[in-house]
């Protein structure tokens, strides 16, 4: 099929909105969130719903096009950006909007790929339950990406990442078929787990087109403290003492570096320290319970107590208020932001065993420190589950272009530590088109294969989102 007999048989199915092919209307869908990569496209699919869905598919199949699933446009790896040489359609799940159901009973909610997190975090919360995934993008990620990428998050160290929230999902495969899968079941064990494959996958065997997702009872109390800590070795000290009082009642246990948040402060608008003054590293701890006579507040504050009288703890604040509570975790939430507007940053979100945070964290910073003088190590993340984001951000003086141009001697310098203490070069983010030069030597042989035997299976025409994950 010529191009443009493609473009119209495309608007045939999805009308005149459905269908974005003008320059301006696309350059917000072939840049990726972090500016490394800028592509060109044919035109943008907007598929109203999954009939839609699975006939545009069907089309792009029977004409080789590639496709490029792309959800809140928010990967850190530049997952969802389409080839620069203009071959490649984005197919936005953005008009896929719709929460289809939800079961307080069963803690269930079925909805589409298109609805943002924060929008499905929104209506479990109206129906008094909790959708436990929290990302610092949730304003503009979709529930499609957050799960084809499957995001990890603040929540991790309670309820797991994405893919241990999911029951039920409905795929659109690469021929076009649709794989109804949205089941509800707690236990349901029948042949392979189809839909784990879809889960991580950034899009390269099908396109989720719903969810069942999993929710959790709605917590009675939350209560969130900032601490100023002298080290990520004090920081840990601090994780075990709540871990000893009750691990069940930890949902975030966040790290931030004393740079990170200075950045945070200088950069981001009405930010504030609620400290009386700045430390080397600060812990964000949240405790969470649905029972409503834990007595919350009393514990955080006794864990507290015991350990600014230990020295693991040299000042603390409990929030008291709602706004206090976001005040908070927005210093932790604008890391990435703040980063972005230092400078150049190059991102290495690793995750290590949680015991071994303080070393990464140590010897990752000398490492690059002597690979690079002046690049300034800006460690963040979930401490609780081991994903640290070992940032880098660029000398103060450099050149950007120059700096990231670096970008694969400085990952590599960080990635050798994490090797050495058992990591992994991907904890959260995954693959995309930054990282698939690294799998080889990661996940080479028979993993790998194996990935590639799949891959070529569910995607023979390799039309889904082509060089990404695999390299
Ligand atoms: C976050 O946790 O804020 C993101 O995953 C961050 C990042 O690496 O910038
Ligand atoms: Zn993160």
């Amino acid at each position: 099929m010529a191009d443009t007999e493609l473009l119209d048989a495309i608007r045939d199915v999805v009308g005149e909105r459905g269908l974005l092919t003008g320059a301006a209307d696309t350059a917000a869908y072939t840049e990726d969130w972090r500016r490394l990569y800028r592509g060109h496209t044919p035109g943008v699919i907007r598929p109203a719903d999954t009939d839609q869905l699975a006939r545009v598919v069907r089309l792009c199949a029977a004409a080789r096009a590639p496709i490029v699933p792309q959800g809140g446009n928010t990967s850190m790896v530049g997952g969802a950006t389409p080839a620069e040489d203009g071959s490649e359609f984005v197919l936005s799940l953005a008009r896929m909007a719709r929460i289809r159901d939800i079961d307080p009973l069963d803690l269930t909610m079925t909805v589409e790929a298109g609805v943002t997190l924060k929008a499905a975090q929104i209506a479990a919360a109206e129906a008094d339950c909790l959708l436990p995934l929290s990302i610092s993008s949730e304003g503009s990620a979709q529930i499609g990406g957050v799960l084809a990428t499957n995001a990890g998050g603040n929540n991790t160290v309670r309820y797991g990442n994405a893919r241990d929230l999911v029951l039920g999902l409905e795929v659109v495969l690469a021929d076009g078929t649709v794989w109804n899968g949205l089941r509800r079941l707690r236990k349901d064990n029948t042949g392979y787990c189809l839909r784990q494959l879809f889960v991580g996958s950034e899009g390269t065997l099908g396109i989720i087109a719903a969810a069942v997702l999993k929710l959790a009872p709605r917590p009675h109390e939350v209560v969130v403290a900032l601490c100023a800590v002298a080290s990520p070795e004090a920081a840990l000290k601090l994780f075990g003492r709540f871990q000893s009082h009750d691990p069940a009642a930890i949902s975030a246990f966040e790290l931030m570096s004393g740079l990170g948040t200075d950045l945070v402060l200088r950069h981001i608008e009405g930010a504030v320290l609620p400290l009386a003054s700045p430390a080397p590293n600060y812990v964000l701890v949240e405790l969470a319970t649905p029972r409503p006579d834990a007595g919350l507040r009393d514990a955080l504050e006794s864990v507290l107590e015991a350990s600014l009288a230990e020295g693991i703890v040299s000042d603390a604040v409990i929030a008291a208020s709602e706004a206090q509570r976001a005040a908070i975790w927005r210093l932790r939430e604008e890391h990435s932001e703040a980063q972005k507007r230092e400078g150049a940053s190059v991102k290495n979100d690793v995750s290590v065993p949680v015991s071994k945070v303080p070393e990464f964290v140590r010897r990752a910073t000398a490492a690059c420190e002597a690979l690079m003088p002046g690049i300034r190590a800006v460690p963040f993340g979930h401490m609780g589950d081991g994903n640290i984001h070992f940032n880098l951000a660029q000398p103060v003086d450099a050149d950007p272009a120059w700096f990231l141009a670096q970008d694969h001697a400085i990952m590599d310098t960080v990635n050798e530590v994490v090797r050495a203490l058992d990591g992994s070069f991907s904890a959260e983010h995954g693959i995309g088109k930054l990282k698939p030069y690294m799998m080889p030597d990661w996940r080479g042989g028979a993993e790998l294969a194996t990935m590639r035997r799949i891959k070529d299976a569910l995607d023979p025409l390799g039309i889904m989102n082509p060089a990404k994950v695999l390299p």
